[in-house]
């Protein structure tokens, strides 16, 4: 079966490099020239492990080709998804599918024989259906059926996700869109994965309302940490505790500082405006972006706050820029909206991260970019962790107690036990839990 993705970026870079993986024949097309030039020489343009090393290994097993000309994969395609970008339009906060209508455009007079078109991206309830449409109109006698297909992919484990998923979720409407549709996840379907079926509309709303509940959840737990502060609570063990009950589950009970991405801010907004324009009330959900928002504000208040109350004049030792761990992907971190905040403030920053691409952020502009942790903390009054790195998990205290001016670590993702920073001899403030002293 031969399958062409629209798009390499996240999803569809990866959900072609897995299908080609597969064992299926798979073309992935771009507009952008440079980035298929870059993968044609084996140069990914995002980071995310283990893709590098299967994209070599298919592309060199002939299963898997990248190219500009769109014209030349539709035609041998029995199924072609598109993965194109749905980023927030200017001020209504709902998804610009401009670019998933062009890909359809596109599509329609270049089809040949049976075609199943897969809206893979993340797109509003509806869309598919006026995919169809689209198509319809633009190529009346194409032999076609579409489909919903909507990832559930995590940058950073995206690899292990589409290989390895929980479910995958299929809306469709004809027998052969269905039998076409079971063929493509047929290694997944034999290892017992449930394949769910069900309608476009369904299979839409399905992944706007796990984003939002996910995003929920870390906002919830976010407010109990700031709950806890004030009662001599500890959130760590509430989420332990909490997750202990099967019915609420541990993931995503981890407190940071505002959750970021290309997907969670991004998807609850466009649900909400969804609603909005349904007139359909939703406070709930209209409360987690409001919320989420608030809170990075309210983090750069808590990182002033620790320094005693001003950070004018004081070196800032960041530890973290991109939205999470194993990402080089800063849409919508936390960072950039605390950085500015801190740099206002008067402080004067330093920054570290493995792989950040700051290069597109104007928000940064004054902030120093240093090779590591060391030459970050060099001079500092504190160190500030904003993402949950590996490397900041087991942090060189020894070296660092030498170089930094005062010994205070503030970490807004909980990387340590209270006890194990205070033996280090820093003073730690952590997310809802008491702020420690060090031991001598
Ligand atoms: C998210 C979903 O997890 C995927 O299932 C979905 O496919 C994807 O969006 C998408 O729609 O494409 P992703 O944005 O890669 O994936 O990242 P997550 O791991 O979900 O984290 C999102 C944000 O929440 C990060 O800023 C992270 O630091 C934060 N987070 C996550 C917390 O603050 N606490 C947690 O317990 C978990």
């Amino acid at each position: 079966m031969k399958v062409t993705i629209i798009g390499t970026g996240y999803v569809g870079l990866v959900s072609g490099t897995c299908l080609a993986e597969f064992g299926f024949q798979v073309t992935c097309v771009d507009k952008i020239a440079e980035k298929i030039d870059k993968l044609n020489n084996s140069i990914m343009p995002i980071f995310e492990p283990g893709l590098k090393d299967l994209v070599v290994k298919n592309v060199a097993q002939g299963r898997l080709y990248f190219t500009k000309n769109l014209a030349k994969a539709v035609g041998l395609s029995d199924i072609i998804l598109i993965a194109v970008g749905t980023p927030t339009g200017y001020s209504t906060g709902s998804a610009d599918l401009r670019y998933v209508f062009e890909a359809a455009q596109e599509i329609a007079p270049l089809l040949q024989g049976y075609t199943v078109i897969v809206t893979k991206s993340t797109v509003p309830v509806g869309t598919t259906r006026q995919v169809r449409d689209t198509i319809r109109v633009a190529a009346p006698k194409a032999d076609f059926d579409v489909a919903s297909n909507p990832e559930f992919l995590r940058e950073g484990a995206a690899i292990a996700d589409f290989m390895n998923p929980e479910r995958v979720v299929i809306g469709v409407e004809s027998d052969r869109a269905k039998e076409r549709m079971h063929t493509l996840y047929s290694s997944l379907s034999q290892r017992e994965i449930p394949l769910v079926f069900t309608n476009f509309e369904t299979a839409e709303l399905s992944k706007y309302a796990s984003n939002t509940f996910l995003a929920t959840k870390i906002e919830f737990i976010n407010q109990i940490a700031d709950l806890a502060e004030v009662c001599g609570a500890d959130v760590q063990h509430i989420a332990h505790i909490m997750g202990l009950d099967a019915r609420i589950g541990k993931a995503f009970l981890q407190p940071g500082p505002g959750f970021g991405g290309s997907c969670f801010p991004k998807d609850t907004r466009a649900l909400a405006a969804f609603a909005h324009e349904r007139h359909v009330s939703v406070p709930l959900i209209d409360a987690v972006d409001s919320s989420n928002e608030a809170r990075k504000k309210a983090m750069a208040k808590k990182i002033i706050a620790a320094c005693g109350g001003s950070v004018r004049g004081k070196k800032l030792a960041i530890l973290g820029l991109t939205f999470k761990a194993n990402t080089d992907d800063m849409r919508e971190s936390a960072s950039l909206i605390i950085l500015p905040i801190l740099k206002e403030a008067g402080a004067v920053l330093s920054a570290f991260d493995p792989e950040a691409d700051i290069t597109q952020n104007i928000e940064f502009a004054g902030v120093e970019r240093v090779p590591d942790i060391v030459t970050a903390c060099q001079g500092a009054d504190a160190i500030v962790i904003l993402t949950e790195w590996d490397i900041f998990k087991a942090l060189p205290f020894e070296k660092l107690a030498e170089v930094v001016k005062e010994r205070l670590l503030i970490d807004l993702r909980n990387l340590y036990e209270l006890d194990n920073v205070t033996k280090a001899k820093f003073s730690y403030v952590s997310l809802g839990r008491p702020t420690v002293q060090p031991k001598y």
